[in-house]
């Protein structure tokens, strides 16, 4: 660690964030897949499955970044939870929130239980259910909050305390906030995923996934687990990841402060009957996100007033694109009911309350006057 104090000055010095053998201000992209050894067994580094350079100065900046002991780069979201979920034994049954990211419940539902493990989704938001939810194969809870699309909040701590109370791993998947909004190894974490897709890369260019944890023992299983299965991240886009990051202060800022205002503004707006964003007095959970948050984010989900088409809405947009992710500098939205969440079965979205009409909103740092003008006129043409 660097001579700093501050979390934005850690994001652009934290870890490895020079080159001792150039002096280079930033690290080099250490494209190469294997390394020389003076004889067998005398080397720094054996093989970029099991380290790389560019990839190990990523590694550092999110352990320091997380406040844990080690972090693990992977290729994607979805390869860090496969390595997390790895952890895992036939006949072990793993809680989830009800409404998780339609890829990690797709995983469990789909591939993991080829090999015994199961899951239940609870909702995590209620401490009373998850505590019941505990029955003896349970080994561990997978929280996401705010969860997605409904940007439900969970009470982080809350749950930790239940968790290690029945000696159940807890792992958080803090993609919409980022280390710079909440820290979940400080709330009680054992581990912590993210899809560094989203805001830590920020920029809509990579696909990568993080992990960190504060428990040695721990961070040796994963370590084993990530090169025994390879999903590594590479060093370009590690190179890319530790690029993104350096700026992830000064956008997040602007995201929240955007999204603030379109949140505002939806509320206000005759044409929209709901709003969830975890920013507003009046959401779910606003006072526990007050509390074990720095921000709200700036993701946000609404529902139009009837008579409204929203494949209209979509296609009258003319700056705010209609694709899948979010965390970037551009504003995205999407359909959570046939794009992120479609792998969850219609009765299991109606019931958690992702209906046909909820459109999400990764509001992104443009001039919030073009956001707000471009969804206005969206929304008009939706009710012609
Ligand atoms: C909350 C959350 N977790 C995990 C993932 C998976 O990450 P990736 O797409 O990088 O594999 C996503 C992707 O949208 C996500 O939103």
């Amino acid at each position: 660690m660097g001579n700093y104090k501050n979390f934005d000055s850690a994001l652009i010095h934290g870890g490895i964030s020079s080159d001792p053998y150039t002096g280079s201000v930033n690290v080099p992209i250490y494209q190469t897949s294997t390394f020389q050894q003076r004889v067998p067994g005398d080397y720094k580094y054996e093989y970029s499955r099991t380290k790389n350079p560019t990839r190990e100065a990523l590694e550092a900046l999110i352990t320091e970044l997380d406040g844990g002991t080690h972090g693990f780069a992977f290729a994607s979201g979805m390869a860090a939870i496969t390595a997390v979920l790895s952890l895992f034994s036939q006949g072990d049954k793993i809680l989830i929130s009800n409404n998780v990211y339609g890829g990690t419940y797709r995983v469990l539902d789909k591939v993991f239980n080829h090999f015994g493990l199961t899951y239940r989704m609870v909702d995590t938001s209620d401490l009373t259910a998850v505590e019941e939810a505990i029955t003896e194969d349970v080994k561990a809870v997978l929280v996401e909050s705010p969860a997605n699309p409904l940007l439900t909040i969970t009470d982080l701590k809350g749950v930790g305390e239940i968790a290690h109370r029945h000696n159940l791993l807890y792992i958080v998947d803090n993609t919409f906030m980022s280390p710079y909004l909440q820290k979940p190894l400080e709330l009680g974490a054992d581990v912590v995923i993210y899809s560094a897709t989203k805001y830590l890369g920020g920029h809509s260019d990579l696909v990568a996934g993080l992990v960190s944890v504060k428990d040695d023992k721990l961070a040796e299983r994963i370590a084993f687990i990530q090169n025994s299965t390879g999903g590594v991240q590479q060093p370009f886009d590690s190179f890319l990841l530790i690029r993104g990051i350096k700026t992830l202060a000064v956008r997040m800022e602007r995201h929240i402060e955007n999204a603030t205002a379109v949140a505002k503004h939806l509320q206000e707006h005759p044409a929209v009957k709901k709003v969830y964003f975890p920013g507003l007095p009046t959401a779910q959970g606003y006072e526990i996100q007050k509390a074990q948050a720095k921000g709200p984010g700036a993701m946000i989900s609404f529902e139009l007033e009837e008579g409204h088409d929203t494949n209209k809405f979509f296609e009258s947009l003319q700056m705010i694109q209609l694709a899948e992710s979010l965390g970037g500098v551009e504003s995205l939205v999407c359909h959570p009911a046939s794009m992120t969440h479609a792998a969850i079965p219609y009765e299991t979205r109606q019931k958690v309350g992702i209906t046909d009409g909820l459109i999400r909103f990764s509001v992104g740092i443009e001039n919030i006057d073009d956001i707000l003008q471009d969804l206005d006129l969206a929304i008009k043409e939706s009710g012609k």
